[in-house]
């Protein structure tokens, strides 16, 4: 799986400074990589070379790193392609998204979660080329609603609260105008993302008062039993992947893993944001329930350390949606 050699990289990035502190991560890890610093020498190696994942800054001299993913789409390449973009950009995100780019990192970012980002981009990309067409997609789905349904069964309140925060992933998948495979794979994650919990025992899961340290370090295991779960399930690798995470912070406190940042896969660190907020206007964990416009406020006092602030700005410019607060909707 880490067979790091053979994965070939393009970086396109003009200011010098980043250009060489990505390339020395390259070289550490040793990738095979080319680094080009305009638009036009991108274009040219891309018509003319292979790359299993392209880094490009957004804004280059010769003109946009947006128009390297157009040429990109337009030579039907499938390559994994991640922006670089001034932190907060969030339209620039969506935009990007939008034309098919598959992940982003927002300046100042972690240069040592290159490796994770290329791993991640670089494997779904091989599921998404591995999986047949069509997908048996009926047979899945009834799975899972078999497992929905287990939990169903022994706690109707975190199922109620999985399909609320499945109709939020959805309007966040179309807002940053995700590609199919991504799409249907934030809505199972975002679905599924308490499975774990059918192994906590009941006096845990039904608890309504302050739980002992021993009891939530027990609650804390279930992104891992869930991903387990998931996981043993072929066709849901990335989902597991998602579910484990969906507990991770953006400043690395999280759990059970601490990725910090670009780290986290970004369905991960959206599922972080529309459980928060699902639970937010309708948990009674948080003492009473808040209105959107508090939740709004409460997801944007946690951005930067809990949440992705890129994506809580795309959440909360959501709420226009006219399908936003209507949450009865059945997402299969
Ligand atoms: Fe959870």
């Amino acid at each position: 799986m880490n067979d790091y050699n053979s994965r070939r990289i393009l970086l396109v990035e003009d200011e010098v400074v980043t250009h060489r502190a990505i390339c020395r991560i390259f070289e550490r890890n040793k990738y095979d990589y080319v680094g080009v610093k305009n638009l036009t020498d991108a274009i040219n190696k891309v018509k003319t070379e292979h790359f299993d994942i392209i880094f490009s800054d957004v804004v280059l001299p010769d003109g946009s790193g947006l128009d390297l993913l157009d040429k990109v789409n337009s030579y039907l390449l499938q390559v994994p392609f991640v922006v670089i973009t001034a932190s907060e950009d969030k339209s620039l995100v969506q935009n990007a998204m939008k034309k098919g780019a598959t992940d982003f990192l927002s300046k100042p970012f972690n240069l040592k979660n290159i490796p994770t980002i290329i791993d991640r981009n670089i494997e779904r990309q091989r599921i998404a080329n591995e999986r047949q067409s069509p997908r048996n997609a009926s047979a899945l789905l009834k799975a899972i609603k078999a497992l929905i349904s287990a939990l169903e069964a022994k706690d109707s309140y975190t199922s109620g609260h999985s399909m609320r925060v499945a109709h939020y992933a959805k309007l966040m998948g179309e807002g940053l105008n995700l590609n199919d495979d991504d799409q249907f794979c934030l809505q199972l994650s975002a679905v599924l993302h308490d499975i774990g919990k059918i192994g906590l025992p009941d006096n845990i899961l039904k608890k309504s008062t302050t739980l002992l340290q021993s009891e939530y370090n027990a609650a804390k295991e279930h992104p891992l039993i869930g991903s387990k779960i998931v996981g043993n399930i072929d066709e849901l690798h990335e989902v597991a992947a998602i579910i484990r995470h969906h507990h991770e912070r953006f400043d690395g406190n999280g759990y059970p893993d601490g990725l910090e940042g670009e780290a986290i896969p970004m369905l991960a660190r959206i599922l972080a944001i529309v459980d928060a907020y699902e639970a937010i206007v309708s948990q009674r964990h948080y003492g009473s329930i808040l209105t959107p416009r508090e939740a709004f406020s409460e997801l944007r006092k946690n951005a930067g350390t809990q949440f992705d602030p890129v994506l809580v700005e795309i959440f909360i410019s959501l709420a226009e949606h006219p399908e936003f607060h209507e949450t009865n909707g059945n997402i299969f």
